[in-house]
């Protein structure tokens, strides 16, 4: 292994150096990255000169990737590819988005704990973030560890848990924000997904918890008490012991496993200072539901 290693904690978050993300890896380095990324769930990359191609040519080594839910809104320029997410505060001028911008108001989700893409049938593996520019105070990124979160539940909590499924959708968590414009076209092509709250991590063979503010409720359970029991699983994961801090500097790639993590992105004076982010998101390679072997159509069937 030619990189090096730098745990943040013994479990969760480590730094990666001594590797140039542009060089292609040999199958052997290649490995030997994923094995720590199994284990500490979030990697940062320090100082990475990567032109777009080039975080694309990275991200695909790690599967399939996704591409922008803003392809479901027509006429909307696009600062990027279709396989990036725009995560920046800018708009296609290169200039901080105005406060009465829709856009702006949406992203601000992303200020919510959430896992990418659970909205989507088929969720996300794992994202990279790069960071272009950074505003000089705030805007860190945290990440929460479900692992962790998962083993720190008593016995009890984790029988509870057992075979139940949310239902994720976009729309969600947008609410949670006041943000309610969705086009026919996004209604259509975003429709709700199911996720199970509990799921294994296949390459770790570690249980994990899976949850989002993109969860709406648990099917099979009143709503009220599905939505207080999400509520407190993301209060329980969230707490400061399961939780690393992302300060950005400039060039920085931060990869994290959206099969077993949560995160956010802490607030920043985005009227003043400019945040250009950029994400690609690997799909993983089933629905959870039939990665966990449970019929859904059982579960919709008992409702
Ligand atoms: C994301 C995201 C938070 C941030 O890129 O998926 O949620 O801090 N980002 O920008
Ligand atoms: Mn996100």
């Amino acid at each position: 292994m030619s990189f090096s290693v730098h745990p943040i904690t013994p479990t969760f978050a480590a730094e990666i150096g001594d590797l140039d993300l542009r060089v292609a890896m040999s199958d052997a380095e290649f490995e030997a990255l994923e094995d720590a990324f199994n284990t500490y769930s979030v990697l940062v990359f320090p100082d990475q000169a990567l032109s777009d191609a080039a975080q694309l040519a990275f991200s695909a080594r790690f599967g399939p990737l996704e591409t922008t839910i803003q392809k479901f809104r027509k006429g909307v320029k696009l600062r990027l590819g279709p396989e990036f997410a725009d995560v920046s505060n800018l708009g296609a001028d290169n200039e901080p988005l105005p406060a009465d911008s829709e856009r702006r108001h949406f992203n601000s989700g992303n200020r919510l704990w959430h896992t990418d893409s659970s909205f989507r049938p088929v969720p996300a593996k794992c994202s990279l973030l790069y960071a272009r520019s950074i505003p000089p105070t705030g805007g860190q990124t945290e990440f929460a560890d479900l692992r962790a979160a998962y083993d720190g539940l008593s016995a009890d909590m984790r029988a509870r848990l057992e075979g139940l499924v949310a239902e994720h959708s976009i729309r969600e968590s947008r609410r949670k924000i006041g943000y309610d414009q969705f086009t026919e076209d996004e209604i259509k092509g975003l429709p709700a997904a199911p996720q199970t709250v509990v799921r294994t991590h296949g390459d770790s063979g570690r249980r994990t918890l899976y949850l989002a503010s993109h969860a709406e409720r648990i099917f099979g359970m009143d709503d009220a008490a599905g939505k207080a029991l999400l509520a407190e699983l993301i209060e329980h994961a969230t707490q400061r012991q399961f939780v690393y801090s992302h300060r950005w500097r400039v060039n920085d790639l931060v990869m994290w496993d959206d099969r077993c993590t949560m995160h956010r992105g802490l607030a920043f004076d985005d009227l003043r200072y400019k945040r250009n982010m950029q994400r690609t998101t690997v799909r993983d390679f089933a629905p959870t539901c039939e990665q966990e072997g449970i019929a859904l159509k059982d579960i919709i069937a008992a409702e």
